[in-house]
């Protein structure tokens, strides 16, 4: 195995025309179309760096913020931001461009945390990352303080679950659009 690789090494991308069948009844495409592109773009690009097969191990940052429409052809951008010893932040820029007029839409940003398996299944070492220009530095800083947000979240969300009393905490549903009709 390669000790390092450079970010380019491994930077893909996936242009796709965005067909009728990918639509949901609104004439739109479907989320979970969106989503399955982004796992292949980030499957190629993250094992592409390790030399092994991954895993999907958790995504970040999915938001639809704008549709996508049939007849635009969607890009989607991929390279790897950071590396652990088996795990990689892979980030995905998803971009459609009309065909006709060339106008572009940024439709999001996205983050996959891919994870490098051996042939016995179990999460290898991937080579380090060689970070080549100031945009790869800031990527990488970004995912090292995302993963610090989330682990604090994680330590959060949880102490605050263990600490939940039903009582004391119901009053948070009056201000909600929900209607108790509990029967037991
Ligand atoms: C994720 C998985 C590999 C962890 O395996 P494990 O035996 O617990 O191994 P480890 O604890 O050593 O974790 C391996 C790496 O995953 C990372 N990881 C584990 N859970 C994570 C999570 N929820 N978010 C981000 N990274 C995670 C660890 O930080 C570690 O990274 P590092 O090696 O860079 O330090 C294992 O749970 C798995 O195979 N999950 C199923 C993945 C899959 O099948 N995906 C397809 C979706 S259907």
């Amino acid at each position: 195995m390669q000790k390092s690789k450079p970010v380019s090494y491994s930077r893909t991308t996936i242009t796709e025309l965005m067909i009728p069948s990918y639509a949901n009844f609104g004439g739109k495409i479907h989320g979970g179309i969106l989503l399955s592109l982004m796992d292949k773009v980030a499957y190629a690009c993250a094992s592409k760096h390790a030399g092994a097969y991954v895993v999907t191990v958790s995504v970040d940052g999915v938001n639809f913020l704008q549709p996508i429409e049939v007849g635009e052809l969607l890009s989607l951008h991929a390279s790897v931001n950071y590396v652990g010893r088996s795990s990689m932040v892979i980030g995905i820029r998803v971009v459609t461009e009309n065909v006709k007029t060339g106008e572009q839409k940024h439709t999001n940003t996205s983050y996959f945390t891919m994870v490098a398996k051996d042939d016995n299944g179990k999460p290898t070492e991937v080579p380090m990352l060689i970070l080549e220009d100031k945009n790869d530095v800031r990527r990488c800083l970004e995912a090292i303080k995302r993963k610090q947000l989330k682990e604090a979240y994680k330590d959060d969300f949880d102490n605050e679950k263990s600490l939940l009393h039903l009582n004391g905490e119901i009053h948070l549903l009056n201000n909600e659009r929900v209607i108790q009709n509990i029967t037991q």
